[in-house]
């Protein structure tokens, strides 16, 4: 069975393998290729080492996973917004999940996990930065209500890249969906 739940200690290396797997597939020919290949889970391990152990100290940052007993599946970061001119106060800075637990509902339950986050920590508003190309997740945004709003160019992995932004004016909508419960996996690993 598959539950969202807060990220562990000892998730970091499984989460570094679903970062490193689900970036070089959604991102081949969106970011530099040399700088995907390059990524190894075993980098991204201390990355997420790292992560974990500091949003013990900032309570605002979240973690969580979609994991079975064994694995982790997905998983999905929230902080309070560090930039001034961002129309939002909780920015949710990373959402992935394997190609082969896609469409059964865990995207949706992650993007809830960090909208009850954002709720208990006094943060209203929730946005995000996603690549202008990668349409598949914009079109996931937008099946969540997410109001385009703004772009801008950022360097990802040594390339120049737009982004456009996706926010919540009350991330409490995002709260109040409910997530299909078992998820409708395809192919369970
Ligand atoms: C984007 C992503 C996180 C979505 O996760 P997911 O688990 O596949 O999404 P869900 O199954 O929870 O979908 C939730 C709803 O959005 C809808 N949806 C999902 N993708 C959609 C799309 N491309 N267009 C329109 N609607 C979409 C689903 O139909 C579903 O609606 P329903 O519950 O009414 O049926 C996942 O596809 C992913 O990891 N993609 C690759 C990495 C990536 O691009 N991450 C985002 C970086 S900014």
């Amino acid at each position: 069975m598959i539950v969202v739940r807060s990220a562990r200690n000892t998730d970091a290396s499984k989460i570094a393998s679903v970062h490193v797997e689900t970036w070089k597939e959604a991102y081949a020919g969106l970011l530099d290729g040399g700088f995907l290949d390059s990524m190894t889970a075993s980098r991204m391990t201390r990355h997420w080492r790292k992560a974990l152990d500091e949003k013990r100290r900032n309570l605002d940052d979240a973690i969580f996973v979609a994991a079975t007993e064994k694995d982790v599946v997905g998983f999905v970061t929230i902080s309070a917004c560090r930039d001034v001119f961002a129309p939002w106060e909780a920015e949710i800075t990373m959402l992935y999940v394997l190609d082969e637990y896609r469409g059964a509902g865990i995207g949706r339950a992650l993007m809830k996990s960090v909208a009850d986050h954002a709720l208990a920590r006094g943060m209203f508003s929730g946005g995000l930065w996603v690549l202008r190309d990668n349409l598949h997740a914009r079109g996931f945004y937008e099946a969540l209500g997410g109001d385009r709003c703004g772009r801008k160019m950022d360097t990802v992995g040594g390339r120049t890249v737009p982004l456009v932004g996706y926010s919540w004016s009350e991330i409490a909508s995002l709260a109040e969906r409910t997530v299909p419960q078992p998820f409708r996996i395809r192919k369970a690993g």
